[in-house]
C-alpha cells in the first residue's frame, strides 16, 4: 500500500506562484508515489471570511482549477471539499476534548494572522481551526504533509493530538511528518508572496499581466543606470531567476555584478521564463474553464472517496472513545435500521 499525503489550501481566491513553489509543485511530483489527498478547506476559509460567504462557491472552484491546471491528475489524486466530509467535523469535536485552549492561544501562526487581520477578539472557530486541521490530516491517516513553513505550528499540534489520542484511547491514528518548503518573496520584496499584500503573480495571470507585474518588481536600489554594478543578493528579480530559471543564474549573476545586463532586460527575460512555465498551466486551465461540469464532477468524486475513508477512521475513533453504543461486533451498523423500529427486548 502506498503511503498517504494530505495537504490543501484555504479557498480565498486564485493560487499564485508562492503556492506553486511552497507546495503545489511538490504535490504534482509526488502524486504518483503517494496516495495523495488535496483538501479545499472551505470551512477554514470561513473562519476569516464568515462575513462574505458568497465568495466561497467560486473560490472553491478556482482552487480546484488551479490544482488541475498545475498538473494534479484527478485519476490519481483525491481532491475533496472540507465542508462536504462530515467525518472531519466530527473528528474535530472529538479531538477538541483534549486540546488545551492555551496551546491554541500561543500558536504563532494564529497570533500573526489575528494581528494581520486586526482581530480584537478571537472567534471560537478561528482559534480552533488548527484542531480542525488536525482532523483534515488524520481522517485519511496521512503520513506526509507538504506545506509552507508557516504551517509548522499547525502540524506540530496535529502530531501532539495524535500522540495524545493514541496514549489515551489506543493506537488508532497515524502521526504525520511535515515536509516544509520555503516561502517565495513578493514582487515588493516582502518576505511572503500573498494575496492580501497585493504582491503576487497568479497562475492564471495572462502573459502581458505577468510582464507588467514583473516590471514593477523591486530591484537593487543602488542601481540607477544600466551599467551600475548590481547586487543580486538584494534583488527580488534575481531571487525569482534563482527559483524559476536556474540555468541562467550563473551567467546573470556575473553580468549583473559587472553592470553588463540592465534591470529591464533581466525582467524581460524573467517574464519570458515565467510565461514559458505558465503556458501549459494556462492551457489546462482554459480546458477546465470551458468545462466547469468536469471540475464539479472531480470534486464530487473525490469527496465521495474521502467520505468513505473518513467513515472508517471515525468509526475507529468512536470505538476507541467508547461512543459506539449500538455497534456490537458482527451486528448491523446503526444506519441500516433507519425506517424500521429497533429490536425491542420483549
Ligand atoms: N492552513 C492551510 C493554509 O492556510 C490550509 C489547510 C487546511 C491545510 N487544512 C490543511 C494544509 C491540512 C495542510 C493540511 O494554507
Amino acid at each position: 500500500m502506498k503511503k498517504r499525503i494530505l495537504t490543501g489550501d484555504r479557498p480565498t481566491g486564485k493560487l499564485h506562484l508562492g503556492h506553486y513553489v511552497g507546495s503545489l509543485r511538490n504535490r504534482v511530483s509526488l502524486q504518483n508515489e503517494y496516495d495523495t489527498f488535496l483538501i479545499i478547506a472551505d470551512i477554514q476559509a470561513l473562519t476569516t471570511n464568515w462575513e462574505n460567504p458568497e465568495q466561497l462557491a467560486s473560490d472553491v472552484r478556482e482552487v480546484a482549477k488551479d490544482y488541475l491546471a498545475a498538473g494534479i491528475d484527478p485519476n490519481v489524486t483525491t481532491i475533496l471539499v472540507q465542508s462536504m466530509v462530515p467525518q472531519i467535523a466530527e473528528l474535530t469535536i472529538f479531538y477538541s476534548m483534549f486540546v488545551p485552549v492555551n496551546v491554541l492561544r500561543h500558536n504563532p501562526t494564529i497570533k500573526t494572522e489575528a494581528a494581520q487581520k486586526g482581530y480584537s477578539e478571537l472567534m471560537y472557530g478561528f482559534l480552533g481551526y488548527p484542531v480542525s486541521q488536525a482532523a483534515d490530516i488524520t481522517f485519511c491517516k496521512a503520513h506526509l504533509v507538504p506545506v509552507g513553513k508557516d504551517q509548522a505550528p499547525h502540524l506540530e499540534l496535529t502530531r501532539r493530538i495524535v500522540r495524545r489520542f493514541n496514549e489515551l484511547y489506543g493506537e488508532v491514528l497515524v502521526e504525520p511528518e511535515g515536509m516544509y518548503e520555503g516561502l517565495l518573496i513578493g514582487l515588493d520584496g516582502n518576505t511572503k508572496m500573498s494575496k492580501s499584500l497585493d504582491n503576487a503573480i497568479y497562475l492564471a495571470d495572462a502573459p502581458d499581466e505577468v510582464l507588467r507585474k514583473v516590471k514593477t518588481a523591486v530591484t537593487d536600489p543602488a542601481r540607477i543606470r544600466k551599467d551600475d554594478p548590481g547586487h543580486p543578493e538584494v534583488c527580488t528579480v534575481f531571487t525569482y531567476h534563482n527559483e524559476f530559471n536556474k540555468g541562467f543564474v550563473g551567467e546573470l549573476e556575473t553580468a549583473c555584478r559587472k553592470g553588463e545586463i540592465g534591470c529591464v532586460e533581466c525582467k524581460t527575460r524573467l517574464a519570458a521564463r515565467l510565461n514559458e512555465m505558465l503556458d501549459p498551466i494556462r492551457e489546462r486551465r482554459a480546458h477546465y474553464d470551458a468545462h466547469p461540469e468536469l471540475v464539479d464532477d472531480i470534486l464530487q468524486t473525490g469527496t465521495a472517496r474521502a467520505i468513505e475513508v473518513g467513515a472508517e477512521t471515525l468509526a475507529q475513533v468512536k470505538e476507541a472513545m467508547k461512543c459506539n453504543y449500538f455497534v456490537a461486533a458482527g451486528s448491523v451498523p446503526p444506519g441500516r435500521h433507519r425506517g424500521r423500529p429497533l429490536q425491542g427486548r420483549s
